[in-house]
């Protein structure tokens, strides 16, 4: 299972301990969660933080916007050197170019499904993607209740990735641990955020080789 740990969850007044920690982990990719208090009901950090994480942080970033409009902002996520820039699929009225353009900037593209949002929208649209992130919770906070009904819609994704022969990951986001990630696993999930699991940990690097070794 590849692994990516939310830093919503870190010690913001130790972030470069944090780093430091997830430099010397089994992590995949550091997820990074940017919110504008329009999209989802919270305001987290945005891009100068970003930027200077990424000077002390030797893991690949997956960039998850909560907010609208985020076509506005492919510059600033690229800046950032951002692997993975995820949009909303319920942020963009006109997905199909806002994924081209992420593209166009050399970026791998992630669209991302709220939980009420069912897989069958991105039919005509997953083979353009590189990963499809599955909320398994309201986007917003970390530390929520995983949404069982998730497996499913990993389960269909994993069906309609299979079929069409796209390359997509499927990414999961949400209350993630130890039991929900087994469950993920057997569904068909390649990689999975965990905020809290993580780190709320006495010992997080253990934590995410749990998750690693899923
Ligand atoms: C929620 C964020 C998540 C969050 C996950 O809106 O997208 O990435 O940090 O936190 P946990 O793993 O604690 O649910
Ligand atoms: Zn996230």
């Amino acid at each position: 299972m590849l692994v990516s740990p939310s830093l919503l969850s870190a010690d913001f007044c130790n972030l470069s301990k944090d780093i430091d920690m997830i430099n010397e982990s089994e992590a995949d990719y550091l997820h990074l969660d940017i919110m504008d208090g329009v999209f989802v009901p919270n305001i987290s950090f945005g891009f100068p933080v970003i930027k200077n994480l990424k000077n002390i942080c030797n893991k690949p970033l997956d960039v998850h916007l909560m907010i609208v409009e985020p076509q506005k902002f492919i510059k600033e996520v690229k800046d950032c050197g951002a692997e993975f820039m995820n949009v909303h699929y319920e942020a963009c009225l006109h997905l199909h170019r806002v994924v081209q353009q992420i593209k166009e900037a050399g970026m791998k593209v992630g669209v991302t499904l709220n939980p009420a949002t069912p897989v069958s929208v991105l039919e005509d649209i997953i083979t353009e993607l590189d990963l499809v992130l599955i909320m398994s919770v309201n986007p917003g906070f970390g530390g929520q209740k995983f949404i069982q009904n998730s497996v499913k819609k990993v389960r269909q994704l994993r069906k309609m990735i299979d079929n069409s022969g796209s390359h997509a990951l499927i990414e999961v986001d949400g209350g993630v641990n130890g039991e929900t990630g087994k469950l993920l696993k057997e569904a068909g999930a390649d990689m999975v955020v965990a905020g809290n699991y993580v780190f709320k940990a006495d010992s997080p690097l253990d934590r995410i080789s749990e998750l690693k070794n899923l």
